[in-house]
């Protein structure tokens, strides 16, 4: 029988599995008169936010549904301070399951304030994370700027010390970039690099895996970026790779004369969905 590998690093990282299991507490420990919603979905996999939503976690649609009976579950992103305040002073309880990797950058990026650098900030403008980022500068009264691409750097240009920092899944090759630049004209550069290694890690796993099976499997939820991510790098190293939601998309004629078969996953597909996939191929391949 052909045999089955599966990625070092495949599925939940730290912080995503931290943020689900106080949203499993939150919604076992509450009363039957609470209501405990999620600001957003708590993670890009339908079938984990479904499975979440039978426990019964709500989605936080408008912040009208809140009341002094609700308990707010803050995402692995992390939000502004001035939204946490408005919130507790709706009476609402919270569980903050800010990841402690999104907390570094809040904490860097106060440090680079109080010091007096102008932050410059690499990643995603419209990101949850990075706006929650930007929350702690404007309350330390700092300036700065999102560097997503390389003509937002412009806005860096005269100033004299530049603290720079990254949204936790930055590109690291990016980053680098960034940061020669500033180098370049700036007087002062101080650099904390608060990227996460979880992404690099599962990124590494395919890069590793890919050119050495006959089939990959990625699974994830297609609106998850940092599965897409997996699935491009696989594809680009081997054709036979496939990107997957669920074990029913799985397709027999696949693994057919394959004598390896590897497997990985998203940083945000559960443990349980990574198993059904591997039980399902071994039905497949019998
Ligand atoms: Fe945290 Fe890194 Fe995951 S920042 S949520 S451990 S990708």
């Amino acid at each position: 029988m052909a045999q089955i590998i599966v990625a070092e690093h495949a599925g939940f990282c730290f912080g995503v599995r931290r943020a689900i299991n106080l949203a499993e507490e939150a919604v076992k420990d509450t009363h039957l008169d609470r209501k405990v919603l999620s600001m957003g979905p708590l993670i890009h996999n339908p079938q984990e936010v479904k499975r979440l939503e039978g426990k019964g976690l709500m989605l936080l649609e408008d912040e009208s549904m809140l009341d002094e009976n609700s308990t707010v579950i803050v995402r692995s992103h992390g939000i502004p301070p001035q939204k946490e305040r408005e919130l507790l002073s709706k009476g609402v309880r919270l569980v903050d399951a800010t990841c402690p990797f999104v907390k570094a950058v809040h904490e860097a990026v106060i440090k680079l304030c109080k010091e007096g650098y102008f932050v410059v900030l690499v990643g995603e403008k419209n990101h949850p994370e990075v706006i929650g980022t930007l929350g702690y500068l404007q309350e330390c009264g700092g300036k700065g700027v999102v560097v997503e691409s390389k003509e937002d750097l412009k806005a860096v240009l005269g100033k004299e010390k530049v603290g720079v920092v990254a949204q936790t899944t930055q590109n690291e090759q990016f980053f680098k970039e960034v940061v020669g630049e500033i180098a370049l004209w700036a007087r002062e550069v101080k650099v904390i690099n608060t990227i996460c290694n979880a992404t690099s890690e599962r990124q590494e796993d395919v890069y590793e895996l890919a050119p050495q099976v006959d089939v990959m499997v990625i699974v994830g939820g297609k609106n998850s970026g940092n599965t897409r991510r997996l699935y491009e790098i696989s594809k680009s190293l081997n054709p036979n790779s496939y990107h997957i939601e669920t074990p029913e998309e799985l397709r027999r004629e696949w693994f057919e004369g394959a004598q390896k078969i590897g497997l990985t996953a998203g940083a945000s597909t559960p443990d349980w969905i990574i198993q059904a996939v591997v039980d399902r191929i071994k039905e497949l391949i019998i």
